[in-house]
């Protein structure tokens, strides 16, 4: 079997049991400024499995591209991928835990005919927020499940969500499958044996993870299921390495071609390469492209990586090892609309930055191997960073390879000194993105400050805050929660205002406060240990006061223009500005 008839199959059988198949969403999730990137297929839906009614009903399915960078460092083994396409159902406040566990059975064992005595399972084992998982575990039996083949395990295993800090959530019960083809299946399910490979995952998302941390019964009880293609495909076919499949072989094959090497020996690398440009030929065709922030600075990070170990495997720099992947991924993917519609735009912004990085990676590599007799101090990877594009991951990674470490806190000390350190770090993201402070961006970050303020005042609501901002050199983007669409008077009302602040010429002042005095002096932003002991607050005169990593420009006299640019839903209760100085 393969991708198309294993996703086939699995929309058909839930439409036989009278789910609707939705649309897929981005890879860039519009509605959740929290995360990056859509992590499962059930993320686009979280409005729905809070509550709202979905038009399509309360059974749903459908498969979804989801990107999860926590697993990239674990790429180069036979399972994990950044990208992967999610096969899912869900009921909401539908039928519950018996039916989702019989669907599920009924599936594997009859649809897709694999025998029971591949299969294990584990069920939640209970602890301060919800009971132990009785139900699931003998619902399991009595379909066939040998008690020895059910594992309780705590919430790091069972438990499932928020996808992002708040929101439905749940234990979990997850199927594993046998992969070794050589050896019977053990009676006894050994958890801690890689030869289980979990294939899909049933959530019960009967609680509500509150901003405080409290889990909260759900007056809508969910479903919520995930099945991984990538997996479930290489075990219909008996591989125990995912890319074996039809849906990996081609590019590894291209990678053979080019390094003039075979797979066996250098499977890791060859993994890494394949694995990376097919997530970031995603990403771009869902609409990032290569940046120091956010989603463009991990796709920055992956191509680059790719680049990296396709010089480990002897590709000559100047050969194009993108673009031919590109058309393979292509190939491969002819049922996805975005990917055709963007080709060229995929291929040129893959080649643009494959070049630039080609440029600084041999003179970078002979600056790090020249310090890598000892431990890689912060201002070495600063500038490997700086200088020569290595984004610290990689950094970290030559690094253990060489059996050293490098000082990541000497590192972020060397960036902040360089006044890098942004708006997007100062939210806890850094890992996720260090930010561009051009001047253009560091006058956006200023206009948000302003911007802030003039919601509040203009909307006449002291309870508007900030719950999410990017920035690029062109724009700014700001999320806040407010549960209405703006009318163009508030609108012009805004822009007004901060065009005021503006001309008023306002020096903008820099204080270095401790938690408590920032509090006491009424500045807004996050409360969070993660600031450390002091933290800066940015006070625009009287009007704008706020904790903030910066930079900020002097004076609001350089700003220019304020603009409007659009005014949307960001999900429930929360409205998206993007607006421009000209
Ligand atoms: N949300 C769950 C997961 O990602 C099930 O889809 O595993």
């Amino acid at each position: 079997m393969n991708r198309k008839q294993l996703i086939e199959k699995y929309i058909e059988f839930f439409k036989s049991k009278d789910h609707a198949e939705i649309k897929n969403s981005s890879l860039i999730p519009e509605n959740d400024p929290t995360v990056l990137f859509t992590t499962a297929g059930m993320h686009p839906l979280v409005p729905f499995l809070s509550g709202e009614s979905h038009p399509q009903g309360k059974r749903l399915v459908d498969v979804q591209r989801c990107i999860r960078t926590g697993d990239i460092d674990e790429v180069g083994d036979t399972v994990h991928h950044t990208l992967f396409e999610m096969l899912g159902n869900w009921s909401l406040g539908d039928y519950f835990k018996k039916e989702t566990i019989q669907f599920s059975f009924e599936f594997l064992t009859k649809v897709l005919e694999i025998p029971t005595e591949r299969l294990a399972v584990t069920v939640f084992k209970g602890d301060s927020d919800a009971p132990k998982d009785e139900e699931s575990s003998q619902i399991w039996q009595e379909l066939g499940i040998p008690k020895e083949r059910i594992a309780f395990l705590g919430k790091k295993d069972n438990w499932w969500g928020p996808a992002g800090n708040t929101g439905p959530c749940g234990p979990d019960t997850e199927i594993f499958y046998w992969k070794p083809n050589d050896t019977l299946t053990p009676e006894k399910f050994d958890t801690s044996n890689d030869d289980w490979v979990e294939i899909w995952n049933d959530v019960f998302m009967q609680y509500n993870k509150d901003k405080d941390g409290k889990y909260n019964e759900a007056k809508q009880k969910n479903i919520d299921t995930g099945m991984g293609v990538e997996r479930t495909i290489a075990i219909l076919n008996n591989f125990e390495d995912n890319y074996q499949t039809d849906i990996w072989q081609p590019l590894i094959k291209q990678i053979e071609k080019l390094s003039d090497k075979y797979y066996k020996g250098n499977e890791r690398e060859m993994r890494i390469i394949a694995d990376h440009i097919k997530a970031t030929t995603f990403i771009i065709a869902d609409g990032a492209v290569p940046s120091n922030t956010e989603q463009g600075y991990v796709l920055r990070r992956l191509i680059r990586r790719a680049i990296r170990f396709a010089k480990d495997l002897g590709i000559p720099q100047d050969a194009d090892v993108t673009t031919p992947l590109v058309k393979e991924i292509l190939e491969i993917y002819d049922d996805y609309d975005i990917l055709q519609n963007n080709k060229q735009k995929i291929i040129d912004e893959l080649n643009k930055e494959e070049d630039k990085f080609e440029k600084t990676l041999e003179k970078g590599l002979r600056i790090f191997n020249k310090h890598s007799d000892q431990n890689i101090d912060g201002k070495t990877s600063f500038l490997l960073f700086q200088s020569y594009g290595f984004p610290i991951e990689m950094t970290i990674e030559l690094a253990k390879e060489k059996g050293i470490e490098v000082d990541e806190e000497g590192f972020k000390k060397e960036f902040e000194q360089h006044q890098k350190l942004s708006q997007t770090a100062s939210a806890g993201k850094f890992k996720s993105g260090l930010a561009d402070n051009s001047e253009q961006t560091t006058k956006l970050h200023t206009a948000c400050h302003l911007l802030n303020q003039a919601l509040r005042e203009v909307l006449n609501d002291k309870e508007i805050f900030q719950k999410g901002s990017n920035i690029t050199p062109e724009r700014l983007r700001f999320d806040f929660n407010f549960d209405r669409k703006l009318t163009d008077e508030e609108k012009k009302a805004i822009e007004d205002l901060v065009n005021k602040k503006i001309q008023e010429n306002i020096p903008v002042e820099l204080e270095e406060l401790s938690i408590d005095e920032a509090k006491q002096k009424g500045a807004q932003g996050i409360f969070d240990s993660k600031y450390g002991d002091k933290v800066k607050v940015y006070s625009i005169g009287n009007f704008s006061k706020e904790i903030c990593a910066g930079p900020h420009i002097k004076n609001t006299s350089e700003l220019g223009t304020f603009k409007i640019k659009k005014e949307q839903s960001s999900g429930s209760g929360v409205r998206r500005i993007k607006a421009v100085l000209e």
